[in-house]
């Protein structure tokens, strides 16, 4: 590993898949090789399967539990400390569940990625599935974004839409779309770990990447 290694650091707070999908790509692509790496894994809870995943592939895990700090400030100076401890380059956001302070946000500007579940801004927030089948939206999908102050809210880097059949149940809507996700967020944490796709002003900019990278169709 080179003095110019870009770490990750993944937040998670459950199952892991999209955390699974990252370590998974950079070991089959070799992005150690290319001075990437995935540093830390940090959990909210100590029930998260994502734990067992990290470990798995040889990546220290920590839980920092949210319910044994008093205030959002406190559980959040205790997060950046295990986050900062790797000086990470990008932080991933993979299954995150907590709401995050303006302050917070703020000190990881450009550095800080979520995945959600829905074309956002349609349906940020919990349930996406079972509220776009209830809006009786014809297309759905994932977004990958830098993060905002705002719930699930800031500059869009790439989207993956599925269709929605008249038959889908909540379950086979949530995997096509998880199907989505897994093969999203991983092109958008190598793309930014390359410099391909940074934060500018409000805006994402990306070079050298095909539009239809950033707008996937799957049926
Ligand atoms: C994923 O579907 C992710 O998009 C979503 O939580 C799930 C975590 O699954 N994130 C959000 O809803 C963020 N608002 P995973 O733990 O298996 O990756």
């Amino acid at each position: 590993m080179t003095s110019e290694c870009k770490s990750i650091v993944c937040l998670i707070s459950g199952r892991g898949s999209n955390l699974e999908a990252i370590l998974r790509a950079a070991r089959d692509q070799g992005w150690h090789a290319d001075g990437i790496q995935a540093a830390a894994v940090v959990s909210n809870r100590r029930e998260a399967r994502g734990l067992e995943i990290a470990r798995a592939y040889g990546v220290p895990a920590s839980v920092v539990p949210h319910a044994q700090f008093d205030t959002r400030e406190s559980f959040e100076a205790a997060l950046s400390e295990a986050i900062d401890a790797h000086q990470p380059a990008l932080i991933v956001l993979a299954g995150f569940m907590r709401v995050l302070t303006a302050g917070f946000v703020a000190r990881y500007r450009g550095r800080l990625l979520n995945i959600h579940p829905s074309l956002l801004p349609a349906f940020p927030g919990l349930d996406t599935h079972r509220r776009a089948l209830a809006a009786g939206v014809r297309l759905h999908g994932a977004t990958v974004h830098f993060v905002s102050d705002q719930l699930d809210g800031g500059p869009i880097v790439a989207q993956a839409a599925v269709p929605v059949w008249p038959d889908d149940s909540e379950d086979v809507l949530a995997a096509r779309v998880l199907e989505q996700e897994h093969l999203l967020l991983p092109r958008c944490v190598r793309w930014i770990l390359e410099g391909r796709v940074r934060l500018q002003g409000d805006r994402v900019v990306a070079e050298g990447i095909a539009p239809q990278d950033l707008l996937v169709f799957a049926r």
